[in-house]
């Protein structure tokens, strides 16, 4: 077997289940789930109407006798190139042939993504690393210990904002480095890089040859319609880099869309590290669906529903805050659907006796962040996921402040 495997952690979702085994439910509370990063707004009616239409006309069209090509429709590409531009002001419009690729959602795109860049042998780096967030979303840390790299974490605390401080990073750290992996919104602190922090990476990448990967996949959830959050090839754009060289952007209709299930996203940026990702994906396997890149394109075409999933998100996070900033310390964040709360005790113990007592699930900070030198930046905080409907929001923030008045 792979040695590597023995240094994945488990997921933080089975720490959690080890957590709570011997948790004794209240009888008298319904349960009520704030810890999954699930969306549960509708899907839209639009995509799933081109979604059932497609696999009618596919089916009886013999479609489905065919493979999809991994490269996805051409006219799936040309709507992911049209929103970018369109979304992230970009003067020049990626080329739906060479900067853009259909996946099946970012997570199996985050993970591959290490596989294909990462060069493992010690010829030109030794130690090659791969730095990321700290808290992170899980899949950047297994990706690189997988693909034989050493994670970096850069803690993000209140003190910087909950962004990785890059310049506490030494020119010999940078040149072990081979892919930065960004999260932009923030799972879970919802903190946004500007545009600043994005030209200052670029050109660190550039000094130093490495490859930035930025999550974006919460980009459309945001606080202030007026300012939504920067991505990376917006500032490839400023700097009039419309080669995207080096960049890599990872979007989802995961959470802009509530289609976790349609598993779609893309991947855009630079062509040459593309083409070589597409000849690593023709061998792993992954292509999306022909119904699923036709309920896509929909999808990327449609603003109207995104704007209505941002204003019930607005809504939960106004009537939660109301009912919550008396009694917890937290930011509002920029973008995405969590709260990152500071807790007056220790974070697992806060969660078993927030489920024991109130039947509410969150998820303890430090499940989602690992030990530093520095400390662990997830202690002391949980995460919420308002992502139930506003009714259960503001009835789950009622249960954690009576949890809180007993302490
Ligand atoms: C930060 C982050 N990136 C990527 C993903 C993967 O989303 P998907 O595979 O549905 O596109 C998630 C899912 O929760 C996430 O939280």
């Amino acid at each position: 077997m792979n040695p590597q495997l023995q240094s994945l952690q488990p997921y933080p979702f089975e720490k959690l289940k080890h957590l709570l085994a011997d948790t004794v439910l209240p009888q008298t509370l319904p349960a009520i789930s704030l810890s999954v990063g699930e969306p549960k707004h509708a899907a839209p009616q639009l995509v799933i109407d081109t979604l059932v239409q497609q696999i009618d006309g596919i089916a009886q069209s013999s479609g489905l006798n065919t493979y999809p090509g991994t490269k996805g429709i051409p006219e799936l590409r040309q709507a992911i190139a049209a929103w970018l531009a369109r979304r992230f002001q970009l003067p020049v419009m990626p080329d739906p042939e060479r900067h853009i690729l259909p996946v099946n959602g970012t997570r199996e795109a985050l993970f591959a993504f290490a596989q294909a860049v990462i060069d493992p042998s010690t010829k030109q780096k030794t130690n090659p690393s791969v730095i990321m967030p700290n808290p992170f979303y899980q899949i950047y840390e297994g990706a690189a210990l997988l693909a034989g790299a050493c994670p970096v974490f850069l803690n993000c605390t209140k003190e910087n904002n909950f962004t990785p401080d890059f310049s506490s990073l030494s020119d010999p750290d940078w040149q072990r480095c081979q892919l930065v992996y960004l999260c932009s919104p923030g799972n879970p602190t919802g903190s946004v890089l500007g545009l600043d922090t994005l030209k200052t990476l670029i050109a660190l990448a550039d000094r130093h040859d490495f490859v930035i990967a930025s999550d974006e996949c919460y980009s459309e959830i945001y606080a202030d319609e007026n300012q939504p959050p920067a991505g990376l090839l917006q500032a490839c754009a400023e700097l009039g880099r419309h080669d995207f060289k080096r960049c890599m952007v990872f979007h989802s209709l995961s959470k802009r869309s509530n289609l976790p299930g349609l598993r779609s996203g893309f991947v855009a940026g630079d062509a040459d590290i593309l083409q070589q990702f597409l000849l690593y994906r023709t061998y792993h396997g992954c292509a999306m669906p022909l119904q699923h890149q036709w309920a896509s394109v929909t999808a990327w075409n449609d603003e109207e529903h995104v704007l209505d999933n941002r204003r019930q998100y607005r809504e939960k996070f106004s009537a939660v805050t109301e009912i919550l900033s008396p009694v917890m310390a937290f930011s509002q964040p920029d973008a995405g659907f969590y709260l990152w709360p500071e807790t007056p005790i220790a974070d697992d113990i806060f969660t078993r006796e927030l489920l024991a007592t109130q039947n509410i699930a969150v998820v303890p900070g430090r499940y989602l962040a690992r030990d530093t030198a520095t400390g662990n930046p997830g202690e002391q905080r949980i995460r919420m996921a308002l992502v139930a409907p506003l009714a259960q929001c503001k009835e789950a923030a009622q249960r954690i402040k009576a949890y809180l008045e007993t302490l």
